[in-house]
């Protein structure tokens, strides 16, 4: 899921926690109930991050057997929370039920038009006060970069605030990611809420 790489899985899980503390310590902070993970995979962040912050969480993943696999490993805990097997590019949350959308090394599978449109409609998902992190890889040439292996692609570090910007969202926090191995990709937490 990791791409070989899951030692990382660790660092990355207590960074975003320490990101989402930071997040309740505004002024203006988002509920704790429901939560979306977005790109969900296994639900490596719903049962390593997610679930230990909000009641429910649902899940959003297009692959199956992903999805299957992680409503397996969830079973056995005390998750509550729905699943979803659907793209984003086709999801349209239920409106107004989430206090955070969480989508995490899922938009390089997006093109940048599914990716505003995707925004576009989450934000109806939100709740008053909610917010979406968006926690990618960005390259440092400013180019973007594909991979041709599972053909996703690494936006820089402008094309990203650009296409949040022209999703009608805008950045309240954003933060690198710490304690990753410098031969990776730098990676990124936005904190975005409606305009
Ligand atoms: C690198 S994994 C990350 C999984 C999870 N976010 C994590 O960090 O553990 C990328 C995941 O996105 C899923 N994915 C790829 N394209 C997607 C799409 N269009 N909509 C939803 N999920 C997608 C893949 O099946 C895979 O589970």
């Amino acid at each position: 899921m990791l791409g070989g790489l899951s030692s990382i899985s660790d660092v990355d899980l207590k960074g975003s926690q320490r990101f989402l503390n930071s997040i309740y310590q505004l002024v203006e902070c988002p509920g704790k109930e429901r939560a979306l993970d977005g790109g969900a995979g296994i639900g490596r962040i719903t049962q390593g991050f997610l679930m230990k912050n909000f009641p429910v969480v649902d899940l959003v993943e297009q692959d199956r057997h992903f999805l299957e696999e992680a409503k397996k490993s969830l079973k056995p805990t005390n998750h509550r929370g729905q699943f979803f097997n659907i793209g984003l590019q086709k999801f349209t949350p239920e409106n107004c039920v989430y206090d955070i959308m969480w989508v995490q090394w899922v938009l390089g599978h997006l093109t940048d038009e599914d990716l505003i449109s995707f925004l576009r409609r989450c934000k109806l998902g939100l709740k008053p006060r909610g917010l979406i992190v968006l926690k990618e890889n960005l390259t440092s040439s400013g180019e973007v970069e594909m991979d041709n292996t599972d053909s996703s692609v690494t936006r820089p570090h402008a094309l990203v605030v650009e296409l949040i910007k022209k999703a009608g969202l805008r950045i309240i926090k954003e933060q690198k990611q710490q304690r990753f191995p410098s031969d990776l990709y730098e990676v990124r937490m936005f904190a975005i809420q409606p305009v």
